[in-house]
């Protein structure tokens, strides 16, 4: 590690959450939470509290678990209202920040906000004070930072570090600069803010271009030592920079960059499919560092370079960054505890009545499937954790389909907060449209599917297949990932995951205002 460090300030439960259809539950924001802490960020933004009363509690939550282990942070904008909402949520916290923010922008100003530069200097004073009142750590986003004139933003910045805050980040809401511009503001800053040295300068990259991570380390090199990032470039449109490549590009060329990061790298591919399989956002396979290509070599010129010596094309070693290969490992007659040590050298800390769930699972798909991979335990734990938040199980169902019959699925249901059971019957276009028709009918919930996607887990014609859909509810957008040898069951669970977390849902919940 070299002297200096750069604070990596996860985003991924509020800019994260703010990706359609990723919204998650108190729970669902707990586990990630603790994988969070576990990787080693600095700081965990874990909401936007006056958003709504689920915001609320999910800030609350993880400030009262996890405010000693790592700096939790929650979102306000320039109002009474929000500061005191969020100072609230962090009060159990004994390490805590509140980030305000206000726009800055020409656009912003004219259109959105509708206040002039004075205005927005005092608004921006009045609240990082107010902010400090409730903790001595605070950040301020001058909002749309990359599209505000230079000499404006220096002065708001200026205001913003006398008022009290000790990180100044410089958002590029719109994902609008390039690595050259975005290094030269920062410099800009660096060099004509008063007081630039009592705060930290952060950056905070939407990936619209897709120059998310080039800018945040054009950043690094002009002087940013905070970098806003979220697992697998979760968030707003095209997302924010990628917590696992900002990272992995500043320990790997750390003789470049001459800065280092607290993370626990090898735990990065871990992390990276927690928040997939909790927000169903699948993983590109060709995704930098955590995609299931990141370190698969095809040509033939380059297996044959790689068996010389792995640094002819590899530049990181896969376990760096706890990548799992496609590795024929266990079978049929592999006991228990060989099985146990396998969860483990993947990665994962499971207790033992999840373990021997998945171990049961990994029992039935051996006896279907004669190689069973890593990627196929990874899915049968996957489909197997945070499960315990969702209200409706499947029981059992019964497809009747094929040429010359009406599709036809009769599923039952559990319903674990009143412990009873119910069944139904729907027919549909197809078997899946028939199974999911039945679920909708049961739970009486108005879903329609938006997208539906299906994969195999791993080689082969007996491969596991994988389904993800997205459906919305009353205009939102929830999704579901599930697995299984047999798609249908797959499909029925995966829909049936979505519409649970429409179901937690509360209906007073409101979407994030104004971010
Ligand atoms: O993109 C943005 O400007 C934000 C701010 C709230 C920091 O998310
Ligand atoms: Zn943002």
């Amino acid at each position: 590690m070299s002297a200096e460090t750069v604070t990596i300030f996860d985003t991924t439960l509020r800019d994260g959450e703010q990706s359609p259809g990723c919204s998650m539950t108190v729970a669902e924001k707990l586990t990630i939470a603790e994988a969070l802490v576990d990787l080693g960020v600095d700081v965990i933004e874990a909401g936007f509290p006056i958003a709504s009363p689920g915001d609320f509690e999910a800030v609350k939550a993880v400030a009262d678990r996890f405010g000693e282990r790592a700096i939790i942070c929650g979102l306000a904008r320039c109002r009474t209202d929000d500061i005191e909402r969020a100072g609230a949520a962090l009060k159990g916290a004994s390490r805590r920040r509140i980030h305000v923010f206000l726009a800055t922008s020409a656009i912003h100003r004219q259109f959105k906000l509708k206040m002039a530069k004075e205005e927005i200097v005092r608004a921006a004073i009045e609240h990082v004070q107010m902010a400090r009142q409730f903790t001595d750590n605070v950040e301020f986003s001058p909002e749309d930072a990359a599209r505000t004139e230079l000499d404006f933003l220096t002065e708001v910045v200026e205001k913003a570090i006398e008022a009290g805050a000790t990180t100044v980040n410089i958002p590029d809401t719109v994902g609008y600069a390039t690595p050259t511009h975005y290094f030269q503001v920062i410099s800009h800053l660096k060099q004509h803010v008063r007081g630039i040295d009592k705060a930290v300068i952060s950056t905070h990259c939407h990936n619209d271009l897709g120059l998310a991570v080039a800018n945040s380390l054009a950043a690094v090199e002009a002087g940013a030592r905070q970098i806003e990032c979220t697992i697998n470039g979760l968030g707003e449109r095209a997302g924010n920079a990628a917590l696992e490549e900002v990272v992995m590009a500043l320990r790997t060329r750390q003789d470049y960059y001459k800065v280092g990061t607290r993370i626990n790298t090898p735990k990065l591919s871990g992390v990276s499919r927690l928040v997939s399989s909790i927000t169903g956002m699948i993983v590109q396979r060709n995704k930098a560092i955590v995609g299931q290509n990141a370190f698969a070599h095809e040509a033939g010129i380059h297996q044959h370079g790689m068996l010389q010596d792995r640094s002819t094309y590899e530049i990181m070693r896969p376990e760096d960054v706890g990548y799992i290969g496609t590795g024929l490992v266990l079978g049929k007659h592999s006991g228990r505890h060989a099985f146990r040590t396998r969860v483990i050298e993947l990665g994962f800390t499971l207790d033992d009545a999840t373990l021997q769930k998945v171990f049961d699972d990994f029992i039935v798909l051996a006896d279907k499937k004669k190689d069973v991979y890593d990627a196929d335990i990874v899915a049968l734990i996957d489909n197997r954790v945070n499960v315990t938040t969702d209200r409706w199980h499947m029981k059992r169902f019964h497809i009747a389909a094929g040429t010359g019959t009406i599709p036809t699925a009769t599923v039952e249901l559990f319903d674990e907060t009143d412990q009873k059971t119910v069944c139904d019957a729907a027919i549909g276009d197809g078997p899946i449209d028939a199974v999911c028709k039945a679920i909708s009918r049961i739970l009486n919930v108005d879903a329609v599917l938006k997208d539906f996607q299906v994969r195999a887990v791993s080689d082969g014609q007996e491969a596991q297949g994988e389904v993800v859909c997205e459906l919305t509810v009353q205009g939102k957008r929830y999704h579901g990932k599930a697995v299984s040898t047999d798609i249908i069951e797959a499909s029925a669970q995966a829909y049936l995951k979505a519409v649970n977390k429409s179901i937690a849902q509360r209906p007073s919940e409101v979407s994030a205002p104004g971010v």
